[in-house]
């Protein structure tokens, strides 16, 4: 255990720039202070960088004297005039890594991050400094609680204080701490502390920061590789720009949907017609983020696919992977999880005990069974035996600690010794490492009551976590009463078995893994039909639950809702996949996948609700007219329409319509109608579509569903825009309007308010397409419909464009793009990037203009789209204006060089067209620097900065840069920090746009 030291001033770079001069002897004389005060009191430095020191002490108190005499000595130093030197002072203990001098881990970490939090002229210490501290305060000094601060995003706040006294100053603003909801992430918090592990998590961090972007920990279950990642996970978040995202993959049963479950994390919706794998990997791009995989084993080949891409394709994407076997990719590094440190034989004072991580756990573990548990004389050989007989296996130690309710640890410790004798046969050896954890979990659940051990097993159906309700209905299937499961499942938690986590209010339990396994093997090998009555009571209660949910979409309460059928799709998946092979009846699986149909075409997950749906449909026991195999029929025609390149048969949908006719069933009639109807009019056949939507109108209105009738409604609005008749696309538009308003139907009011936007647009009416484009463009924003906000941002850049505000228009145009990255749904790109080539032409430069419309032609080229009428008519206008201004050859120029521009450098060069005025550039060095831009903050860059720029904008990590140029990775920082000042672009995708638009050419790292 050691006290850190962390000091700088606050500022610093700012300083050097305003005045290098003064800041140069000033930097000397604060150096030799900090210096002076740190040695003088016993600390030693190990790094210093500028006037940043991190200095080590044994001694807390010694520590502290050595931070007030800081702050004292710099107060009372006469700094050059002008000059505001402030110093910040931060203080923490703990365990810490050495390493050739240097120290490492989470400890480090932590202190820096205090440091940061601060301001100058402060001293901060945490929480754990502070108990070291408190009874031994030197006279006049005192500590005030500022309270708790997340310094980082797993774990606990931290609890920091500053240190008060005699010349340090008192009032300073609130702490610069994590709480920033900018951060982005999906780490659930942990409800226990983490333990130890320093060295591994050094290691792992050298790993990543040295550039491996693919890391795997591998290990036997139980060890801890899934807790250690999201701990690394959780201290990378903040310095990586979009985001870290933990995809749990233990749910997921078939390799095939692994892409897919990273791709619902990541939010990128399926496109139809691509795999998803392309789609998730052209969605991540140049994206700078983590993804950590947990739980790979069951799917390793597909997981080593999916990396392989994402390593090929996104060159700033990280993978952290947790496995129980390496993936075996070529750039995979694999790092194995030893077990936590156990005490050799010859250790047995509880002071010297307590500096193994087993016995850290363990102890940790125990108070949360056993009030005031502390090591002491009388417990330590107990708790060092138990340690040892446990190997050191994390989920081990957790299990025997929660024993400690009803055994004292010297009756645990002779018990896993009788135990152990007899699976060793009586023989000293240890077992093999998982046989350890075998025993462990075997005696854990001999313990068990019968009802106890039922209710464990059944639990093991449930795939992702459930709730309390959930776990009622799945597992006193045997006529329990729920209360009886309310005790059981506290029982299993109160016994590590289960784990329970709050989120947002409310507790949702799950298994670990490794238990499960366990579970699941005990639940497959009771007698009867048990295992099957359980899976078919899982299935049930997710098919209420979508059924209700499908209730409530299209209304107030649908993003509570959606949330709710996302947060339970590994279950619901489970249940599809259940329903499939059940014999026994295929209704309830088209129950249930046809109910998924809104949720799917708002959130996505539509192949694999498809693909169940059509397997369910053949099926013998699936042939009778019945309802739900009308319904049924309906969404699987409307599912292959959304998600398939082509129309659907419309068989399906006649089927559909004789079963409801027969039956007479309004609703579903009309449904069904309605659909045909829109496959006549897709094939072209706009005189069928019309001679039959009146007749599915009737029927809708029969069934007096309003959501359905404004469906409908507008639906007939199209056929009738498209036939030329306005006026009656208006009146049914607004009806579909006013009914969808009244039943608080968002979806169907932002896509009516869009069709009604584009006829109003077709007349002339420009004032009012904005405005009710505006309006469903709100809605889909607040209501989370991204597929429908990209489009209409395009429909209002055009109206923009029209209405002669090409500003207003490349906004909209970019943030279409900007959905289309971050949704993966390309479909409506092409029309972004042809409404950037307008907008440049509008009001920018002729030649970036012309090489915009290369890069617009080139991406409708490829993806085999014609122009619609409208944006035809625009660009032609356009490529004749421009070649009129610039001369043929000139345009030619900048139109070829536009063919061969990436996408991404397209969008700067159209943000940097939004130039005050037109720009000049000379036609053939297109895309040029803007000049707003190389005159600029660029110019003041040095070439040392430009060049380490050019690296970064080449893909190179911090270690890269450094090793290129000769520099330490700390020098590649504090000039990246410099150049962050310099520019004020803050993230790394910034800064490569930044040196885009300032001309600094790309260098690859590895040229
Ligand atoms: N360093 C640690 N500090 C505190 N708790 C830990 C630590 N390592 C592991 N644990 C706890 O031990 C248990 C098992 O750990 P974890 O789930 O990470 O193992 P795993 O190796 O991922 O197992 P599996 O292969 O079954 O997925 C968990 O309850 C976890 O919280
Ligand atoms: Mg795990």
């Amino acid at each position: 255990m050691v006290t850190l030291l962390f000091t700088d001033i606050e500022g610093g770079i700012r300083l050097w720039e305003a005045d290098p001069e003064a800041m140069a002897e000033a930097s000397g004389r604060h150096n030799r202070i900090v210096g002076e005060q740190i040695e003088g009191a016993g600390g030693q430095v190990f790094k210093r960088v500028g006037e940043a020191f991190r200095a080590v002490f044994a001694d807390p108190s010694a520590a502290l004297a050595s931070a007030v005499a800081i702050q004292r000595a710099a107060g009372a130093e006469r700094w050059p005039p002008g000059l505001s030197i402030r110093v910040r002072v931060a203080l923490h203990s703990g365990a810490c890594v050495e390493r050739d001098g240097d120290y490492l881990g989470p400890v480090v970490h932590r202190t820096a991050r205090l440091l940061s939090a601060g301001h100058g002229g402060q001293v901060l210490v945490t929480r754990a400094t502070y108990e070291l501290l408190a009874d031994r305060l030197p006279g006049g000094t005192g500590f005030r609680d500022l309270g708790e601060h997340r310094l980082q995003v797993l774990g606990r706040a931290e609890r920091v204080f500053q240190v008060t006294g005699p010349g340090l100053a008192w009032r300073f603003g609130p702490l610069q701490s994590l709480d920033d909801p900018a951060l982005r992430h999906n780490l659930p918090s942990q409800a226990t502390s983490f333990v130890g592990r320093a060295a591994e998590f050094a290691e792992l961090w050298a790993l990543m920061s040295g550039g491996s972007r693919l890391v795997t920990i591998a290990g036997p279950g139980g060890i801890g590789k899934s807790r250690l990642a999201l701990q690394v996970a959780a201290e990378a978040l903040d310095g990586i720009g979009d985001g870290v995202w933990l995809v749990e993959l233990a749910p997921v049963a078939q390799p095939e949907l692994v892409a897919r479950t990273v791709a619902a994390v990541l939010q990128v919706r399926e496109e139809p017609g691509q795999p998803m794998l392309r789609t998730l990997a052209a969605a991540v791009g140049d994206r700078y983020l983590l993804v950590v995989l947990d739980n790979a084993e069951h799917v390793l080949g597909t997981a080593a696919e999916l990396a392989d891409a994402l390593m090929r394709l996104c060159p700033r994407a990280y993978l952290l992977v947790t496995s129980r076997e390496p993936l075996g990719v070529s750039g995979e590094r694999v790092f194995r999880v030893p077990p936590l440190a156990v005490p050799p034989a010859d250790v047995a004072a509880p002071r010297q005990l307590a500096a193994f991580e087993s016995v850290q756990l363990f102890t940790e573990r125990a108070v949360m069974y056993r009030q005031g548990f502390a090591l002491d004389d009388a417990n330590a050989a107990a708790v060092a035996a138990v340690c040892v007989r446990l190997d050191g296996i994390p989920l081990a130690l957790e299990l025997a600690a929660a024993r400690l309710g009803s055994l004292s640890v010297q009756e645990i410790s002779s018990r896993l010794d009788q135990r152990f004798r007899l699976l060793t046969g009586g023989s000293r050896t240890a077992l093999p490492r998982h046989q350890t954890l075998r025993a462990l979990i075997d005696w854990s659940y001999d313990l068990l009551n019968p009802e106890e051990r039922a209710v464990l097993d059944r639990l093991s159906v449930f795939a992702g976590g459930w709730t309390l309700e959930a776990a009622e209905a799945v597992t006193a299937a045997d006529g329990a009463d729920e209360w009886q499961v309310l005790d059981n499942l506290a029982a299993l938690v109160g016994k590590s078995l289960v784990q329970a986590d709050e989120i947002r209010g409310v507790t949702r339990y799950r298994l670990l893994e490794t238990i499960r396994h366990y579970a699941a093997d005990r639940l497959a090998r009771r007698p009867g039909p048990e295992l099957d009555k359980t899976r078919a009571a899982h299935r049930d209660y997710y098919l209420a639950l979508v059924e209700t949910a499908d209730r409530h979409l299209r209304g107030p309460d649908e993003a509570a809702w959606l949330d709710r059928i996302e947060a339970e799709f590994d279950n619901i998946r489970a249940a599809l996949a259940f329903s499939l092979a059940d014999p026994a009846s295929a209704e309830p699986g088209l129950r249930l996948a046809s109910g998924l149909h809104r949720f799917c075409t708002m959130r996505g997950h539509g192949s694999e609700v498809l693909q169940a749906l059509s397997v369910l449909l053949e099926r013998p026991d699936a042939q009778k007219p019945t309802r739900i195999r009308a319904r049924s029929l309906t969404v699987r025609c409307h599912l292959l329409d959304y998600l398939g390149d082509d129309p659907a048969p419309s068989s399906m949908a006649e089927e559909a319509l004789s079963i409801a006719r027969d039956l007479a069933e309004d609703a579903d009639a009309a449904d069904a109608l309605a659909q045909l109807c829109w496959l006549s009019f897709e094939r072209g056949d706009l005189p069928a579509a019309l001679a039959h939507v009146d007749d599915a109108v009737g029927l809708a209105r029969r069934a007096q569903d309003p959501r359905l009738i404004a469906y409908i409604l507008s639906r007939r609005a199209v056929f009738s825009s498209e036939a030329g008749d306005l006026d009656a696309a208006f009146a049914d538009n607004r009806e579909a309007i006013t009914l969808s308003r009244a039943a608080g139907d968002n979806y169907r009011l932002v896509t009516a308010l869009a069709n009604l936007a584009i006829d109003e647009q077709t007349t002339g009416n420009l004032r009012a397409a904005r405005e009710h484009l505006q309006e469903a463009s709100t809605l889909a924003d607040k209501s989370g419909y991204q597929n429908l906000s990209g489009v209409l941002r395009q429909n209002l850049g055009l109206v923009d464009l029209i209405d002669g505000n090409a500003r207003s228009a490349r906004r909209h145009f970019l943030d279409s793009l900007d959905t289309a990255r971050i949704t993966g749904v390309t479909s409506y790109r092409h029309g972004a990037l042809l409404g950037l080539a307008l907008a440049a032409g509008a009001d920018g430069d002729p030649a970036i203009a012309a090489t915009l419309h290369g890069v617009a032609d080139e991406h409708y080229e490829q993806a085999g789209r014609a122009f619609e009428a409208l944006e035809a008519g625009l660009r032609d206008r356009d490529h004749a204006q421009l070649r009129a201004t610039l001369g043929d050859a000139a345009f030619e120029a900048a139109y070829a060089r536009g063919r061969t521009l990436s996408q991404a450098d397209a969008i700067t060069l159209a943000s940097a067209a939004a130039g005050p005025g037109p720009a000049v550039a000379s036609a053939s060095t297109v895309p040029a620097a803007d000049p707003a831009i190389t005159d600029g903050a660029a110019g003041l860059l040095s070439e040392r900065e430009r060049e380490i720029l050019a690296l970064l904008a080449g893909g190179a990590t911090d270690a890269q840069i450094a090793g290129r140029l000769f520099l330490s990775v700390n020098t590649v920082r504090s000039h990246l920090e410099r150049i962050r000042d310099k520019t004020g672009a803050r993230r790394r995708p910034d800064l490569v746009r930044y040196a885009i638009q300032a001309g600094i050419e790309a260098t690859a790292p590895s040229a």
